[in-house]
């Protein structure tokens, strides 16, 4: 007989009740062209947070933060950072896809300050309060305002670990949709290995905290 299912953890209900709320979300006006709120995903224990820009037109569609052609160089990325996706927590400082149709096809748009601080204040703010990662990866400029409420350049923050909260870190990086768009070929390996780099770095300070 198969075993009964674990219960799921205070954080894991604390998660799902989360996103039941953020399902329902109307608190700016990105909800009314996306087809559905994009919540986090990953282990409510994870000890380190993922945190891109809003869901792309895949992860609109499919549901799940990082599942498009952004979320392939992540994953691949992360596997050579020796990440296992599976052990991080990954979501968006925004949870509706923002775009502008063109043809039948959607363009992604950049979230403004205003709709990021919206959603980050009420969603993201929460999913870290419940997850409490020892680190938190900022991926490109909309993350960094998204968690910190400030507007930052990624080359001036990149690659440092530094404090965010009493309990946590902040590493900045690239958003891997960055990489997508480099046209040089030499240029695009040296930025991803870079981007690995950083990956790196999150991975060695999690481990030295065990
Ligand atoms: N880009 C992001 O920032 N997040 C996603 O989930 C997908 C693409």
């Amino acid at each position: 007989m198969a075993p009964p299912p674990s219960a799921p953890s205070n954080a894991e209900a604390a998660l799902a009740a989360l996103a039941e709320d953020a399902a329902g979300c109307t608190a700016c006006p990105l909800y009314e062209n996306a087809t559905r709120t994009v919540f986090g995903e990953g282990p409510a224990a994870a000890q380190i947070m993922l945190v891109g820009e809003q869901p792309g037109d895949q992860e609109d569609l499919g549901g799940e933060p990082f599942i498009g052609p952004a979320g392939q160089v992540l994953d691949t990325c992360l596997d050579e950072a020796g990440l296992d996706r599976s052990t991080v927590y990954v979501t968006n400082a925004v949870k509706h896809f923002k775009f502008k149709p063109r043809g039948r096809r959607r363009i992604h748009e950049k979230p403004r300050v205003g709709e990021i601080d919206i959603c980050a204040n009420r969603w993201l703010s929460r999913e870290r309060e419940v997850v409490a990662p020892d680190l938190v990866i900022a991926l490109g400029a909309s993350a960094v305002r998204g968690i910190t409420g400030k507007s930052g350049t990624i080359k001036s923050l990149r690659s440092e670990i530094r404090p965010l909260t009493e309990a946590s870190h902040l590493l900045v990086t690239i958003h891997p949709s960055y990489l997508l768009r480099i046209p040089d070929e030499d240029t695009k390996k040296a930025e991803t290995e870079q981007f690995v780099a950083d990956l790196r770095l999150g991975a060695e300070f999690v481990a030295s905290l065990d």
